[in-house]
């Protein structure tokens, strides 16, 4: 399964391919007639091809091609790249399905990505260059069905909350009479750490008021989709959930109370009394961070050496004080940070670490070649908190009494309304906030929620009266479901 060739390894061309059951079930919810064209844009070895003779795979590695020609003898497989092809055919399709590749835009890039994405806005749906390859690959798809037609696929969880995946739902409801989300917590890929769901639209040429949501605990084959469970409404998934499905997961009762809450004039956002921001990029933490025993044995200026995080493993619970910072010292630890301005008169014992063969091999990084010069670290602040941006259980959110700076192993929060965050700041480790924290931010492989400073900026601070309304039990009960379908707790 797996190809040794760089340019189709199995991570650089999404090569994962579908379990057996899977790909039965989703050609059957689309293949209505024998006579249906079914198309696969990313066919692989045929694993959904072999379910129907008449259809048409597109598979870019060769080897994979051949295998699909073997395996699915009925079906025709054009050898290349799908965007490529769908820009030239004239052929039209009653059903789709398949597995598209999930290659990250750092990958998915130059040429390749160019053609796809402007198919993509020629058919409507405008993605940004952040895009991972899955999503144009179904909205290309879509623009090869007849009226009517219909497809199904195997989709990365994301589509739940990435910001890529909104145009895509948004093209889908603009162009299927049914679109339809099956969001399955348990693998359907187990040895993947990315969550699939699968995503069934049908009548092209329609319009869905609603997106059709079926939550399910495991994935049942069945011949048709399984019934949806929820309908999830246009207006309220643009407006309260920022275009993002995963607050369905949770119950009504929740929803109805976090919307609620978004609606009080007095519920308030981190971003409304804070900045969430990363810390410095130093371009080489060993050269840029140094022990004491290390300051001292070069002669560095203590006038140029700011304490720092460096790890977001070192951060306390609660407060960083003089005290933590002391101990970090008394270990040894690599935390002082060798802060130099642009422009700034440099001592002898400084030029020495900077020219030695350490500070010869740092300039040539990246970030170090791109600014000058080299060793100016730049954005170094020192923040009022500090910020845990990937968490297992809760994200911390720790003060920074003792006046350092960090590095962007962690978030950095500065104040700008002082009054507001000693007000608000105390309700941080509240269930209504904990709960916030897993609907702005986002699950990653591994059981792993991660807040974007972006999606930080958005937690919500419920006012008062929501704090009376709710009810802790059923708040942690939501925040141990979501951490449930982020597989922290199974
Ligand atoms: C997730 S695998 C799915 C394969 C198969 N449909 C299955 O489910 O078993 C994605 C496939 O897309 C292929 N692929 C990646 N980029 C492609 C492109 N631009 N055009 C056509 N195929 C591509 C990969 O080589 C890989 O075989």
């Amino acid at each position: 399964m797996m190809e040794t060739s760089p340019e189709y390894s199995q991570k650089r061309s999404g090569a994962y391919f579908t379990p057996g059951d899977v790909s039965a079930a989703l050609v059957a919810w689309v293949c209505r007639k024998r006579s249906d064209r079914l198309i696969d844009p990313s066919c692989g070895d045929g694993q959904f091809l072999a379910f129907h003779a008449n259809s048409v795979g597109i598979e870019q590695n060769p080897i994979s091609a051949h295998r699909a020609i073997e395996r699915a003898p009925g079906a025709l497989v054009h050898e290349g790249d799908f965007f490529t092809w769908a820009i030239e055919t004239r052929e039209r399709f009653e059903c789709a399905a398949g597995n598209p590749p999930f290659i990250r835009y750092q990958t998915f890039s130059g040429e390749l990505r160019r053609r796809a994405l402007d198919f993509c806005f020629n058919l409507g749906a405008h993605f940004s260059g952040l895009t991972s390859s899955w999503a144009p690959f179904i909205v290309a798809t879509a623009g090869l069905l007849k009226r009517g037609g219909r497809m199904a696929f195997v989709v990365p969880a994301e589509i739940g909350h990435a910001p890529y995946a909104a145009p895509l739902l948004d093209y889908l409801v603009e162009s299927f009479s049914t679109v339809q989300i099956v969001a399955i917590r348990k693998k359907l890929f187990p040895t993947l750490s990315e969550d699939c769901w699968l995503l069934y639209a049908d009548g092209f040429g329609g319009k869905a008021n609603a997106i059709d949501l079926t939550v399910v605990d495991n994935f049942v084959p069945e011949r048709a989709p399984p019934r949806p469970t929820m309908r999830v409404d246009l207006e309220e998934w643009r407006t309260v959930w920022n275009r993002r499905l995963r607050p369905y997961l949770l119950p009504a009762s929740i929803r109805s109370l976090y919307a609620a809450a978004l609606a009080d004039p007095h519920t308030h956002r981190l971003s409304d009394f804070a900045t969430v921001g990363i810390g410095y990029v130093s371009g080489d933490n060993d050269f840029f961070h140094l022990k004491p025993s290390d300051a001292k044995r070069l002669h560095i200026p203590s006038a140029f050496l700011q304490p720092s995080l460096r790890k977001g493993r070192a951060m306390p619970d609660k407060k960083i004080t003089k005290a933590t910072v002391d101990g970090w010292k008394r270990n040894d630890d690599p935390i002082l940070l060798l802060r130099l301005e642009r422009d700034q008169e440099i001592p002898v014992s400084v030029k020495n670490y900077l020219n030695s063969s350490a500070g010869h091999e740092a300039r040539q990084g990246y970030k170090c070649r791109n600014r000058a010069p080299w060793y100016a670290v730049p954005d170094v602040q020192i923040p009022d908190f500090m910020m845990s941006y990937m968490a297992g259980r809760n994200v911390n959110l720790v003060r920074n009494a003792a006046g350092i700076s960090c590095t962007n192993s962690v978030h950095s929060v500065q104040l700008r309304n002082r009054r507001l965050a000693s007000k608000l700041l105390p309700q941080w480790s509240s269930p209504f906030v904990k709960l916030s924290c897993e609907l702005e931010g986002h699950a990653l492989g591994g059981g792993m929620l991660k807040l974007e400073p972006r999606e930080a900026g958005r937690v919500v601070f419920p006012s008062i009266a929501t704090i009376q309304k709710s009810n802790d039990d059923e708040l942690e009960d939501a925040i141990g479901s979501l951490q449930r379908w982020r597989h922290y707790a199974d």
